[in-house]
């Protein structure tokens, strides 16, 4: 194979777009990224428009292969990565969406999440899915607008509607559309966030799609996470293969090489994701993480893994940017941070979609707690920080109980990686060592390898294990009598979240 073709990949995430040609060594030749709009018409709720994505998507697309000098035929294959359990549902014969993506930090859907736990509790489907009942998952959402769109249900039974995460969205667009009969599919990955898909068959379970009264009719079809799914129709990368796709956290572990069990990652995106490479059986876990699959590549044996979300990390520093206006950019939160020694006594719980793992608490609200006249806009700035840290350890210490054999060093990625001062307070915490790759763009990196890995551009997943490199390394510096103090008071803060909605 010769290095003048690449692979392309679409990271189409919560705040962006993004497109990114990597070459042969997973080095990134060129990207280009948008942003799309959040929508809040309400307290909870959280949208994006389906249309801005994909036309976003595209413009990405265009300029990443304007800025390598790339020709369709110099792309071996495209890999798509995602936002995981946003929903959108779409006409199938005009391609318009019915209703705004309803994104995953969305809580609107409490009150059909509260109804369906009344029968079985928030448990119900723990053992078919792997997942508890919340807000969080894609199929509720469906439920939602199926339930409060207008005509939404009888078109729906109709056959008229399609469901998809939006890899699905992206791939069916970038496939033909409505015009060109775009290929309905998603991955195992993407599918194992709905609440519908066994995870054991990794087929759609119809009794959990009835309970909900989602018609199967509307579901994409469930592939591996590597294989050549359709070709490109229209644009610039007409007729080259789309060969990978597996939702963001997901590709991220793929793209950080954790390729054994008992390997794990954590993505510092607009949330945390902690993933745990658990082999190929579904673990179920006992402290309040996720089953989940962590991938499938082609016909060989589905790969599970344990997974810790946290719902706000990132966004809490955008909040902090945009909502009270304490930085201009997001990386002046570090310099804020380091204006002051500690945290000056202030936590903040940032539980703006209530609590996730290992949590699960949907009634919890945020919480700016322990404030004196002391405490100033750098101590505010270091709870920030703080908070992603602590929210981290909390995860760790659910991963390590689960799986009963403490992790020794955590790999890192994700925006938040490049702040020094969190990434040392981070392996403070934690009490293990905290590294970064070389490559910190693990996600788009992940569903390159997947989609080069079906169409033989890349050999096999030990090519990928090495070209992983180490970048940097954090070890702890705190002595063990501090570490176990703030965290104390860290979780004191977090019980003051909790009740706050009814
Ligand atoms: O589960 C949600 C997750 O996939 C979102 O990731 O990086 O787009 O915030 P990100």
């Amino acid at each position: 194979m010769t290095d003048s073709r690449y692979v392309l990949a679409i990271d189409q995430g919560t705040t962006s777009s993004r497109a990114i040609v990597f070459d042969h060594a997973g080095t990134i030749v060129a990207s280009d990224q948008l942003e799309h709009e959040q929508v809040f018409p309400r307290a909870g709720w959280v949208e994006h428009d389906p249309v801005e994505i994909w036309d976003n998507t595209r413009k990405v697309i265009g300029g990443a292969m304007s800025k390598a000098n790339l020709d369709p035929d110099d792309v071996v294959a495209v890999g798509i990565t995602n936002q995981r359990e946003t929903a959108v549902v779409w006409d199938r014969t005009t391609g318009e969406p019915v209703y705004n993506a309803i994104v995953w930090q969305d809580t609107r859907t409490q009150k059909i999440v509260d109804r369906l736990a009344e029968d079985g509790g928030a448990d119900r489907y723990k053992d078919v899915c792997g997942l508890p009942l919340a807000t969080y998952f894609a199929g509720p959402k469906v439920m939602w607008v199926l339930e409060n769109v207008d005509g939404a249900r009888e078109r729906a039974e109709a056959g008229d509607l399609m469901f998809g995460t939006t890899d699905t969205w992206v791939l069916w667009n970038l496939t033909g559309g409505a015009e060109n009969d775009g290929v309905h599919v998603t991955d195992v990955t993407n599918a194992s966030r709905t609440m519908l898909m066994d995870l054991r068959t990794l087929a759609w379970d119809e009794d959990v799609a009835a309970d909900m009264g989602i018609p199967l009719s509307m579901l994409p079809e469930i592939r591996s996470s590597s294989e050549v799914y359709g070709e490109c129709r229209p644009g610039v990368l007409k007729g080259a293969p789309v060969a990978g796709i597996l939702g963001d956290q997901q590709a991220a572990t793929f793209g950080q090489a954790c390729l054994e069990k008992g390997s794990a990652k954590n993505t510092y995106g607009t949330g945390n994701f902690m993933l745990l490479n658990t082999g190929t059986e579904p673990v179920p876990s006992e402290n309040g993480l996720l089953t989940t699959v962590c991938y499938k590549l082609g016909e060989e044996e589905t790969v599970y893994a344990l997974e810790g979300s946290i719902a706000v990390t990132g966004s809490l520093v955008q909040w902090v940017r945009d909502n009270l206006g304490l930085i201009r950019e997001a990386p002046e939160i570090e310099e804020l941070a380091t204006s002051v020694d500690d945290n000056g006594g202030a936590y903040f719980v940032p539980a703006f979609s209530g609590l996730f793992a290992p949590h699960w608490r949907p009634d919890a609200r945020g919480a700016l707690v322990g404030l004196t006249r002391y405490v100033n806009r750098g101590h505010v700035a270091r709870a920030v920080l703080e908070s992603t840290a602590f929210q981290t350890r909390e995860v760790l210490d659910a991963m390590n109980a689960d799986s009963g054999v403490p992790l020794e060093e955590l790999k890192v990625d994700g925006g938040m990686v490049v702040n020094e001062t969190l990434m040392q307070f981070q392996a403070d915490i934690l009490g293990v060592d905290v590294v970064r790759p070389k490559v910190a763009e693990t996600t788009a990196l992940g569903a390159a390898y997947a989609a080069g890995l079906a169409v033989g551009y890349w050999s096999s997943t030990e090519e990928i294990a090495q070209n992983w490199g180490e970048g940097k390394r954090w070890s702890p510096r705190m002595d063990e009598g501090e570490r176990e103090r703030l965290y104390r008071n860290w979780k004191k803060a977090v019980t003051k979240t909790l009740d706050w909605v009814d």
